[in-house]
């Protein structure tokens, strides 16, 4: 039995997963996509992918059908809950989070024991495994490197922090005992700020205050943020997001210095975000009604991301500025999602 060399992607139903199908499937010379989640794929991508798998990373043997019937050249691990959602069930997010993770690590090394060298493992990691512990030292760090302030306060941060020192361990140490060298993974981590869609809303983020902001502009609602105006955090649109994904997933194992990287475009208060929503969408309502405990997890995250070991090891650059963000690709692919759709 042949088995078909693919790449597999998990939460490909999220919105990092819309948007890696549809680069990954324009590229040319693109191997097959195995598209892996708990939902349905939306219609619109299903033609996209080669095969479109409903499913839970937690159950091990349907991982062991697609370690039987696939080559797997490179795992996209995006499914996970995110870092609002965590928080009304940490053990459950922990299992998905972490668990989950580990299900697959485990399933990428024994395709690279199949293959007989190590499979490259692409893991998206967040801001949220920062932690700042107040005000005062967020706005005298400004931009923090990958190594300062790992202290998160959430479910979901502690789980990505740690699924970035897993990534390590089964790169560099998996099985460290064994009478021969075990091969491990090869693992890949972008840290990435809030994202923000032109066609999705993310679900259960804390970030969410955003894109939430922006989508009820352009259908005519109102909107209250959950957070104060003083509020600022980096973000990145969508396009840049999976940019830094597959940059990062070509570039030479070599050329790599270290495992995780962070990447950023540009950031805004809570209170210019809107601004430059009202300047697209002039009349938007938009009003500031903070939550204090999702405000102290956002008051957790660093106002920017130093991004220069991306730059240097693999070429790092966004192409989308704040300006770019809204004018060329936020408000004219919004506007017509919308219009698709009839969702007003
Ligand atoms: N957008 C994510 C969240 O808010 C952060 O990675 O949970």
């Amino acid at each position: 039995m042949i088995r078909e060399r693919v790449i597999l992607i998990t939460g490909a139903n999220g919105e990092v997963g819309h948007g890696l199908i549809e680069a990954l499937s324009a590229m040319p010379d693109q191997l097959p996509i195995v598209a892996l989640d708990i939902k349905r794929l939306e219609r619109p991508l299903r033609h996209l992918v080669k095969r479109t798998i409903i499913g839970d990373i937690l159950n091990t043997e349907l991982l062991e059908s697609l370690d039987t019937e696939f080559e797997i050249d490179t795992i996209y691990h995006l499914a996970a809950l995110l870092s609002t959602s965590s928080e009304f069930n940490p053990e459950g997010a922990h299992r998905v989070n972490v668990q989950g993770t580990i299900n697959l690590l485990k399933l990428t090394v024994d395709q690279g024991v199949m293959r007989g060298a190590p499979v490259k493992f692409m893991y998206a990691s967040s801001i949220a495994s920062y932690g700042v512990p107040d005000l005062e030292t967020k706005e005298a760090a400004g931009s923090v490197t990958e190594d300062q302030y790992l202290n998160p306060v959430t479910m979901y941060g502690c789980n990505k922090l740690y699924c970035e020192h897993l990534g390590r361990y089964y790169a560099e140490r998996y099985r460290q005992l064994a009478a021969s060298k075990a091969i491990g993974v090869d693992f890949r981590c972008v840290r990435f700020p809030g994202l923000i869609s032109a066609m999705t809303v993310p679900t259960g983020g804390t970030s969410d205050y955003a894109p939430e902001m922006l989508h009820a502009a352009a259908q005519g609602k109102p909107y209250a943020s959950f957070v104060r105006k003083d509020t600022t955090i980096p973000f990145m649109v969508m396009p840049d997001a999976i940019k830094a994904l597959i940059t990062l997933a070509q570039a030479p194992r070599e050329k790599l210095s270290r495992y995780v990287y962070n990447v950023t475009s540009f950031s805004r208060s809570a209170e210019e975000f809107a601004k430059m929503v009202q300047s697209s969408f002039p009349g938007a309502q938009i009003t500031f009604d903070p939550s204090d405990a999702r405000q102290s997890i956002v008051d957790s995250w660093p106002a920017g991301l130093d991004d220069s070991a991306a730059r240097q090891d693999w070429a790092w650059s966004p192409d989308y500025d704040a300006d770019r963000a809204f004018h060329d690709y936020l408000a004219p692919t919004i506007v017509e999602r919308y219009r698709e759709t009839g969702e007003h």
